[in-house]
């Protein structure tokens, strides 16, 4: 099958024939219809954080079930389904206090012993994040999916899988935003954008949108900010506390850089809470003024939305069917998988909502 490899730190993705193998006991074969571009793949591809090469990237999708192995009993050939990085074990203390998202669980992947799931002409190729989407056919384990309605389009399916599930269940399950609470969204990629429309599901009061980029003064008023602040000539942390008389309840860091988690801190009300989405490089540090403290001020991570998947993306499903959850306007850019490197070069502009790459039926 063709998919995109990742050979070398900041080189461009090459697609490539790789192989895939075939179900075990408790996996599934999955045709993909159509993977987005997370800015996370992009981090991997910079060498922020470190992995395995070659691998190939894609961690945000949706496609049918071809195969299943002889135990699987969460999805059958045919079903569409969303895949998620979350794979969980189901019986280790975090799946059994309702924290699946957190699972350490290790038997969701292939053991060093047991043949890789991709390989290339016999030797083992990297499965990114127990996905890897950016390829024709995925192999994962049954908790790495949920089967969705058959009348939800694929395309728009995918970008529930990473990003919009982190953003939305970021508003929902991390921070807990209640009717009428005041919200601040530092980055509005595509992750960021979702926290915006899961603060509106919310019942969000005050939504304040935060960008470098203009063109996301508009883009984030379609998914529920209320304000927008250019924090390319604005101090976004004096134009929230002006704007909302002593800061917010809720702050989201949805861009990966230490200054702006600082910043989600210092714009936060007393008992507000601040929130940090995005990937900060390993090693770095951030830091807060200690005396805020005494406000009873919380700053914490996210990470993929606090999810429990299997509930929460045929309910983001849901959402999409009845107009609240909006996907059509996620969607700046349709494309190939051959084109994969141009959808990067896009992030790095940060114009963005999302790109997806649309795999031939
Ligand atoms: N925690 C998780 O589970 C999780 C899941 C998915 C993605 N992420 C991370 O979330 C972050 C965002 O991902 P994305 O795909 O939405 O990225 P993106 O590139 O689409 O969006 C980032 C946005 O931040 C803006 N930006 C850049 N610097 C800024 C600054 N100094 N101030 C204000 N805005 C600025 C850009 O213009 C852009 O609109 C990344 O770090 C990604 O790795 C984390
Ligand atoms: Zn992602
Ligand atoms: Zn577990």
């Amino acid at each position: 099958m063709k998919a995109a490899v990742l050979r070398e730190v900041g080189a461009p993705l090459q697609i490539e024939d790789v192989q895939i193998g075939k179900p075990g006991p408790r996996e599934v074969l999955i045709r993909t219809a159509a993977a987005g571009v997370c800015h996370s793949d992009l981090h991997f591809i910079e060498g922020l954080y470190p992995y395995a090469l070659p691998v190939v990237l894609g961690h945000e999708s949706a496609g049918v079930v071809e195969q299943v192995g002889r135990d699987v009993r969460m999805v059958k050939p045919g079903d569409h389904v969303i895949t998620c990085l979350s794979a969980y074990c189901g019986h280790c203390d975090q799946c059994l206090t309702g924290h699946l998202s957190l699972c350490n669980g290790q038997e969701t992947r292939r053991g060093k012993d047991e043949a890789p799931r991709l390989s290339q002409v016999g030797a083992p190729m990297a499965q990114f994040a127990n996905l890897s989407s950016f390829a024709e056919q995925m192999l994962v384990h049954e908790h790495a999916c949920v089967a969705i309605r058959k009348d939800m389009p694929l395309d728009r399916a995918a970008l529930i899988g990473c990003g919009v599930m982190t953003g939305v269940g970021a508003a929902i399950h991390t921070s807990h935003v209640r009717p009428g609470e005041s919200v601040a969204v530092i980055g509005c990629g595509g992750v960021g954008l979702a926290a915006i429309n899961g603060a509106a599901i919310a019942g969000a009061g005050q939504i304040i949108a935060i960008d470098i980029s203009p063109a996301k003064d508009n883009l984030s008023r379609t998914f529920g900010a209320t304000d927008f602040i250019c924090a390319a000539d604005t101090d976004p942390v004096k134009a929230v506390l002006e704007m909302t008389k002593g800061g917010v309840h809720h702050s989201f860091e949805a861009i990966g850089l230490s200054k702006t988690a600082e910043q989600a801190f210092d714009m936060l009300r007393r008992g507000g809470t601040a929130n940090v989405i995005g990937m900060i490089p390993v090693g770095e540090r951030i830091s807060l003024p200690g005396s805020a403290f005494l406000g009873e001020k919380r700053i914490q991570g996210s990470v993929m939305g606090s999810n429990r998947f299997p509930v929460d993306m045929p309910r983001l499903v849901d959402f999409y069917m009845a107009g609240k959850l909006k996907l059509d306007e996620m969607i700046s850019r349709r494309l190939k998988l051959e084109a994969v490197n141009s959808a990067f070069d896009d992030l790095k502009r940060g114009e963005v909502a999302r790109s997806v790459i649309v795999f031939d039926a």
